[in-house]
């Protein structure tokens, strides 16, 4: 068990966890630029991974994944992720990766590369003593990277709700697709995230449950900080 508290002192760790088109992404980027910490989108690694793993052909086998693991080198550089030194910013958001990362996510190999990198980012931030905390956002933050960690968010929304604005999001970026496509499709990675069997996508016992279909962006921020000021 990683203890937090103890190991980071006053250094705050705030996990964001959910589903996927939940608005986690806006919510924790907009969280850590108001809190001047750390921001770390996990889904963005599992994204890289995904991009390194389709381009070598989606191996299974024990030795390819660890290879995979050890040789995926994962980069955020202001707005931008690079992937083994190649700008994967754009393409990592695309319809197929999700549904990749969605796949790779689920070995347990992967998963325990994933929480090393996810801690050894936080810990060197520390480390620097520059920055007082970090938000991370993802499925399995607040139960498994860092269960200790000081607040826990669990954000939600109907998958309708959710499909609907991925749809727009897609629109904007040009893919062809439609509402019917996306909700089968979320619903399905709601399925591979909830029921694999490490690291299932589920609320922390101690999280604070947070509906985002019934508040807007800055409803669900201002809600957040409330929290965490108190
Ligand atoms: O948050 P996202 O949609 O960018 O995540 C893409 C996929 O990565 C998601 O379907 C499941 C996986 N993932 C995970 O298993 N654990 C995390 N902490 C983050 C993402």
């Amino acid at each position: 068990m990683f203890h937090v508290k103890q190991d980071y002192m006053s250094f705050k760790i705030i996990a964001i966890d959910g589903p996927t088109g939940v608005g986690k992404s806006t919510i924790a980027r907009q969280l850590a630029e108001k809190l001047n910490y750390l921001y770390v989108d996990t889904g963005a690694m599992f994204r890289c991974l995904a991009w390194s793993w389709k381009n070598t052909g989606c191996p299974e086998d024990e030795q390819s994944l660890q290879d995979l693991g050890d040789q995926t080198q994962i980069v955020f550089k202001q707005d931008r992720v690079f992937c083994n030194n190649v700008d994967v910013t754009a393409e990592i958001r695309s319809e197929s990766i999700s549904i990749s990362a969605s796949q790779v996510s689920r070995f347990p190999l992967i998963r325990q590369v994933m929480k090393q990198q996810q801690r050894k980012l936080v810990s060197e931030v520390h480390s620097s003593g520059n920055i007082e905390g970090a938000v991370l956002e993802g499925r399995d933050i607040g139960t498994v990277v860092f269960p200790a960690a000081n607040f826990k968010f669990f954000v939600d929304a109907s998958p309708e709700i959710r499909a609907k604005r991925r749809l727009l999001q897609l629109q904007e970026r040009g893919e062809k697709t439609n509402y019917e496509e996306i909700l089968a499709a979320l619903i399905k990675r709601d399925e591979q995230d909830k029921n694999r069997k490490v690291a299932p996508l589920r609320a922390a016992e101690d999280a604070i449950i947070v509906d985002t279909g019934k508040l807007n962006a800055s409803e669900v921020l201002e809600y957040l900080l409330g929290c965490i000021l108190r």
